[in-house]
């Protein structure tokens, strides 16, 4: 028999149980994270090793440095989520690992490892979009929600609205132009003299700020359609940077940075409430934003909509995320073999 066949054996009767304890892998950017996650939502383990540190410097990820440093952390990071979760290669059912979207070199790092732990344990391989897993944070937070639901995707690399119609179906209703939501807050602060990641640092820097100090306003987003544009509101932010500056006046930054956040903050709120019916989830590391939580729960709230988002600690990248969306990939049959591969671009839908 071959590995495949195998594995196919071994998840035929994980279906059949509806239980299965996976360990997780996620190095899609620059964090190394392992977890344990058993059915999807009960959380054994987590562990992120962050580069953030070794970027700061050059102001951003640096795609060779992560890939070299993914190798550094990996065995290391898996090693103690299993020891954290009592567990050891063969007292876990599956291994989900992050195969796309993100940096070519960074995914590599954990595919190959995962691949590498399958065949050699005979486990049961799952690779697990990125930006499902960002969804799924939702269902470690929120034991009771279950698809269908709507949801805004806002991190680093991604500003979507969708419909998340079954645990391993999307279906697009909004997405960005142009730049992401936490694309254009890094970008932002990083004018504004903050390091690396910006959009936590600028959330910081507008607590002192008045959001209304300063109207930046794109006319894109003003429609009534669910795409949105955030790289003309980072102009807008530059010029009146640039124009202060020559003509010598004094601005302030923080009332820039809080403007700026009630500019984003606004226009992602205002379309994913629009497009939500019954309950809307937050996800993406953007979701770790309070000023975007508060807005969302408020506009819900006036819709009657239910709003959910993760835990602060399931916000940004991490494995947790990835066991819980590649439990329910699982359980949908969704094998991959050793052929699995790198996607930088794999889409969501
Ligand atoms: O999901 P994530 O960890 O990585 C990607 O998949 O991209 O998201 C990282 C992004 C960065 O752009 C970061 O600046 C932004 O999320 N971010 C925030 C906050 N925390 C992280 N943006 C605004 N406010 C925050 N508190
Ligand atoms: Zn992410």
């Amino acid at each position: 028999m071959t590995y495949f066949e195998r594995a196919r054996q071994k998840a035929k009767a994980l279906i059949e149980s509806g239980s299965a304890t996976v360990l997780a892998i996620e190095t899609s950017c620059d964090e190394t994270a392992a977890a344990v996650v058993r059915n999807g939502r009960e959380v054994l383990s987590n562990v992120v090793y962050t580069q953030i540190p070794l970027h700061r410097r050059f102001g951003g990820v640096v795609p060779e440095l992560a890939s070299r440093n993914h190798v550094d952390q990996i065995g290391v990071v898996v090693e103690q989520a299993l020891e954290d979760a009592g567990r050891t290669l063969d007292t876990v059912d599956a291994i989900a690992v992050t195969c796309g979207p993100g940096l070519v070199g960074a995914l590599l790092v954990g595919v190959s490892y995962a691949k590498g732990l399958a065949l050699s344990h005979d486990l049961p391989l799952i690779g697990t979009n990125h930006i499902l897993g960002h969804i799924a944070a939702n269902y470690l937070t929120f034991s009771d929600l279950e698809p269908p639901f709507s949801c805004l995707i806002a991190s680093g690399g991604h500003s979507h609205i969708v419909r998340v119609a079954a645990y391993d179906r999307c279906e697009l209703i909004g997405c960005t132009r142009d730049d992401a939501a936490g694309e254009a807050f890094d970008k932002v602060a990083r004018v504004l003299g903050l390091p690396y990641p910006g959009g936590p640092e600028l959330e910081k820097l507008a607590k002192d700020g008045d959001p209304k100090a300063i109207r930046f306003h794109s006319a894109f987003n003003e429609g009534d359609g669910f795409d949105m544009s955030f790289s003309g509101l980072k102009t807008a932010v530059i010029n009146t940077l640039h124009t202060a500056e020559q003509k010598g006046e004094a601005v302030s930054r923080a009332d820039v940075a809080a403007s700026f956040q009630y500019a984003v903050n606004s226009i992602l709120s205002d379309k994913a409430v629009r497009a939500a019916d019954d309950t809307l989830a937050l996800a993406g590391g953007v979701s770790a934003n309070r000023n975007l939580r508060d807005m969302l729960q408020r506009k819900c709230e006036k819709k009657g909509v239910r709003f959910c988002c993760p835990d602060f600690k399931y916000c940004t990248d991490n494995a947790a995320m990835i066991g819980s969306a590649g439990f329910y990939l699982l359980m949908n049959g969704c094998l991959s073999d050793l052929d699995l591969n790198a996607t930088p671009y794999l889409p969501i839908c």
